[in-house]
């Protein structure tokens, strides 16, 4: 069984969130398991391609409309991440170092899509399933189906995982012609609400969409950027399977980013040599229960709310608590947090830095997810593994995987309704209420650890999708 995931992101080769964590960790579990997956990604000028070697596999030719272009399949010839790799290059187009942002976005997606089609026919390569990730392989489901060009492929089955319903990969119809010979009949599978819209044209295109936890199956209903009623239609096909976090890359055991390895029995120990290190690194007092906050600065992860939520927490419980935050993203709540003074209860590391993150789920003792919207959330898993207790918003994923320790017997996290201030604070007044209970977080820390959220399982149920799309062709 060939699988072809086609995504934007994969770590470590490109990452900015999630999406790259997961694409970087589940074709390698599917391996594990027997299926042949394979990963193509747009080319990167990163540091990943800098340093691997790559052997060209493949040279071709195709147009944007009238514009020509070269492209090259590159594969990366160590096998070093467990799943073949293979890279879209196009000079002047596809080999930038960023993932995201051009100008150019659309024709960068759309050419790297067309690229991906060109070389699988060209090559006679047998796929089984196209398996996209969000929008920016939204089209193939269309393009395999209806254009003449990929006539070869059509009724191949198509996947896509729905990572992030907020991005859709809108484009006017004014650049429709880039795309090659259609079926005229067929375009009105392309709009929605008078636009191209890559993640609908995939949702009714594929033969089975995914979500990344089941939550995020149904919120979608009422909450997807306005595509709630196409998700309603849809449903049918509709699936949802929870992420799971890649333990070869996440182990307190063995992670060689943290500098104090542990397990679950000497985790007393080991978050405690870890929580000294960094606070003397950001001046902040070990001795307080340390909540930390890591991701985007945006919108959907409730990071507007934080710095009025630091600032009331610092004087209502003034000594009580620290809180270090990691993140980059929209300047107004970059400049907010940074104007917050520094003291030994807050600080603030606005950038992006993975080795910190590590050594951050390593040395907290709360992590905060005040998320608006959160289709699955790997935050709260990693923080899980490493006895870091989750305050999340109960939404999405984080609803799915948390569960309020005083709610339920078998609880291990904080769990609250809105993202806005009082409930957020209310949340952290719990963290540091259980946190002088040090014989209960204690106990809570170890359950946490002892969960399962590996890729294992999870994989295991894409291969049962893939097996029935299979049989039922
Ligand atoms: P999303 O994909 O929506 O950003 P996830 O919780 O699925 O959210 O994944 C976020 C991933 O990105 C995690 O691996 C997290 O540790 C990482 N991350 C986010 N922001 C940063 C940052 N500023 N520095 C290092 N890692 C970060
Ligand atoms: C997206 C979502 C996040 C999810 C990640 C990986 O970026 O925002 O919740 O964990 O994809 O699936």
């Amino acid at each position: 069984m060939t699988v072809f995931h086609l995504s934007a992101e994969c770590y470590p080769v490109a990452k900015v969130g999630g999406l790259g964590d997961v694409v970087g960790a589940l074709p390698k579990y599917l391996v594990q398991k027997g299926v042949d997956a394979k990963v193509v990604l747009p080319f990167y000028d990163k540091k990943f391609t800098q340093t691997h070697t790559f052997e060209t596999v493949y040279n071709g030719q195709s147009n944007l409309g009238n514009r020509g272009f070269n492209f090259e399949v590159l594969k990366e010839t160590s096998n070093v991440l467990g799943f073949e790799l293979y890279l879209i290059k196009i000079p002047g187009l596809i080999d930038r170092p960023d993932v995201y942002c051009y100008p150019d976005e659309i024709e960068q997606f759309i050419a790297y899509q067309i690229s991906v089609l060109e070389w699988v026919i060209a090559q006679q390569i047998k796929v089984d399933v196209f398996h996209c990730h969000d929008h920016h392989s939204g089209l193939v489901p269309f393009l395999v189906n209806f254009s003449s060009r990929f006539d070869s492929l059509r009724n191949t089955p198509t996947v896509l995982t729905i990572h992030n319903a907020q991005y859709q990969g809108w484009f006017g119809w004014d650049k429709f012609y880039y795309l090659p010979q259609v079926d005229a009949s067929k375009t009105g599978l392309l709009d929605w609400a008078g636009c191209i819209n890559s993640l609908a044209t995939a949702v009714k295109c594929c033969t089975v969409y995914t979500t990344v936890s089941p939550g995020y199956l149904e919120e979608l209903k009422i909450n997807s950027n306005n595509l709630e009623h196409l998700f309603e239609m849809e449903s049918y096909k509709g699936l949802g399977i929870i992420n799971g976090i890649d333990t070869d890359v996440w182990d307190t055991k063995t992670d060689t980013m943290i500098p104090h390895n542990y397990t679950i029995t000497t985790q007393k120990k080991g978050k405690e040599a870890n929580k000294k290190d960094l606070c003397a690194q950001f001046g902040l007092d070990d001795s307080k229960p340390l909540i930390t906050f890591i991701g985007r600065l945006v919108l959907e992860k409730g990071a507007d709310i934080l710095p009025q939520v630091f600032s009331s927490c610092l004087e209502q419980f003034k000594g009580q608590v620290s809180f270090l935050v990691l993140g980059s993203g929209e300047k107004y709540i970059e400049e907010a947090l940074a104007a917050i003074p520094k003291s030994e209860n807050f600080n603030v590391f606005i950038g992006y830095d993975e080795q910190l993150s590590h050594r951050i789920y390593a040395a907290a003792d709360f992590i905060l997810m005040p998320s608006r919207v959160e289709p699955c959330g790997l935050n709260q898993l990693y923080a899980l593994k490493y006895g870091t207790i989750p305050v999340v918003r109960s939404t999405g994923g984080l609803k799915d995987t948390v569960i309020d320790f005083e709610e339920e017997e078998e609880g291990y996290g904080i769990r609250f309704q809105n993202t806005n201030n009082e409930d957020v604070s209310h949340a952290i007044q719990r963290a540091i209420t259980l946190y002088t209970n040090t014989k209960k977080t204690a106990a809570l820390r170890k359950k946490a650890m002892g969960l399962n959220f590996s890729w294992a399982q999870s994989a295991s149920q894409y291969i049962q999708l893939y097996n029935r799309l299979k049989t039922t062709i």
